[in-house]
């Protein structure tokens, strides 16, 4: 769908009074938008922007396929308003690799056989990777035994709480916590 076609659409629908020009800074690449205010990220990227890697399973923050990084942090594009982002650095999983020299984050979903369909994958590789940042810097979980240590092993457990929020229907589970672990284990650079 073109832009000014979901546009058009809102506007029949009597939905939009007022546009707002927004600049976003998608994968190190600024694009200039015509949006009503009430865009969601992931509406932006995905209708505007044509990024259909992020993908929109519940459009309710329960579901984790929508999730992005915003400045090195996992967030639900679902539940976040594309106009609250300008000058921040947003991506996508369409910036964290290519097909010649995938993230590693990447690489070891493809290793480990992390996924059937692939509808949660890009949520789940972006998650994970602000996941493994959080862990770094010394953030407990729920799972997390002893919450004043300065730093936390990643068990399986571990890997598994913090990825909570990313829900694949396919049940990939065991694998995707291999993927992760492995990441973990080598360091993603
Ligand atoms: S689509 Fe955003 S959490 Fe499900
Ligand atoms: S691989 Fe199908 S939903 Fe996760």
């Amino acid at each position: 769908m073109s832009e000014t076609t979901f546009a058009e659409i809102m506007n029949d629908a009597g939905n939009v009074t007022t546009r707002v020009q927004t600049a976003l800074t998608v994968n190190g690449r600024v694009r200039q938008l015509d949006l009503d205010p009430r865009t969601s990220l992931l509406d932006a990227l995905r209708e505007y922007l044509h990024l259909t890697g992020t993908k929109k399973g519940c459009d309710h923050g329960q579901c984790g396929a929508c999730t992005v990084l915003i400045n090195g942090r996992r967030i639900n594009a679902c539940l976040t308003l594309a106009v609250m982002h300008e000058g921040d650095e947003i991506v996508t999983i369409e910036g964290l690799g290519s097909p010649n020299a995938l993230h590693p984050m990447q690489a070891a979903f493809v290793d480990h056989d992390a996924f059937q369909c692939g509808y949660c994958t890009a949520g789940q590789i972006c998650s994970a990777i602000g996941m493994l940042a959080e862990a770094k810097a010394g953030w407990p979980s729920h799972a997390t035994a002893d919450v004043t240590a300065p730093s936390t092993a990643l068990t399986d457990a571990e890997i598994r709480e913090r990825m909570s929020g990313n829900i694949c229907r396919c049940a990939a589970y065991p694998n995707i916590v291999a993927a992760i672990r492995k990441v973990a284990e080598v360091g993603e650079r």
